[in-house]
């Protein structure tokens, strides 16, 4: 199943009811909330209030992304406030075993990304413990980047070894996702397409989000 994951990060906040109303009628899975501090990457977005609003405003799974520093403070705010599943970076998380057994023990799906120089070896400990993993596509911090040609190896390698362990993850690829380049990212072997600019950015919200859609399954 191919599931389409629009980042909030480029909505317009004044009107964030509406902009997520024109993602559902556009066939969007889930909604994507980008959490920066200023820190782990070089801007700062939104914390659990947004998150909270969101859940109030839609029945899509909420799916939250932590570039932060120490996410283990922050894990239970963020589910209180509606999380369904929770990334964590793995170039934060010194003890990702203890991360993911404490999403978990939250009650929510545990996820793990990794940025486009980590190699995917990290990962290797965590493989059957993971409901998700999120390729990055460009480098964390900001919306509307060019998508990193090379990553698309990366999902192909990885979709690879979950063949090879009959893992059972989710691919989630992340950066710079539009029209021309989300066919390719499929046939590598992506399950959850996140896309910011691309949908929010068009003025026709709903067609932007059913042309992707459709380019995907
Ligand atoms: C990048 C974020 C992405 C970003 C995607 O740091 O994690 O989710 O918002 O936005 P686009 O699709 O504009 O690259
Ligand atoms: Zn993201």
């Amino acid at each position: 199943m191919k599931l389409l994951a629009p980042s909030i990060l480029a909505a317009d906040f004044s009107n964030l009811r509406q902009q997520i109303r024109y993602t559902e009628l556009g066939g969007a899975d889930w909604i994507h909330c980008d959490i920066m501090d200023g820190k782990f990457v070089p801007n700062i977005s939104f914390g659990p209030s947004i998150v909270s609003a969101v859940k109030r405003i839609t029945d899509l799974t909420i799916d939250v992304h932590l570039m932060i520093e120490n996410p283990d403070s922050y894990i239970e705010d963020f589910i209180n406030a509606g999380a369904d599943i929770i990334t964590v970076h793995q170039e934060e998380v010194v003890h990702l075993d203890r991360t993911l057994n404490l999403i978990k023990s939250l009650g929510a799906k545990a996820a793990v990304a990794v940025n486009p120089a980590t190699p995917l070896n990290s990962l290797d400990e965590i493989l059957d413990d993971v409901d998700m993993i999120l390729l990055m596509s460009v480098n964390p911090g900001f919306g509307g980047q060019n998508f990193i040609g090379k990553s698309i190896k990366k999902i192909e390698q990885l979709s690879k070894i979950k063949k090879e362990n009959n893992n059972r993850f989710l691919i989630q690829v992340d950066g710079g996702i539009d029209k021309q380049n989300i066919s390719q990212v499929s046939n590598a072997g992506c399950d959850v397409f996140v896309a910011g600019s691309a949908i929010f950015k068009n003025e026709n919200i709903t067609a932007a989000s059913v042309e992707l859609k459709k380019l995907i399954t």
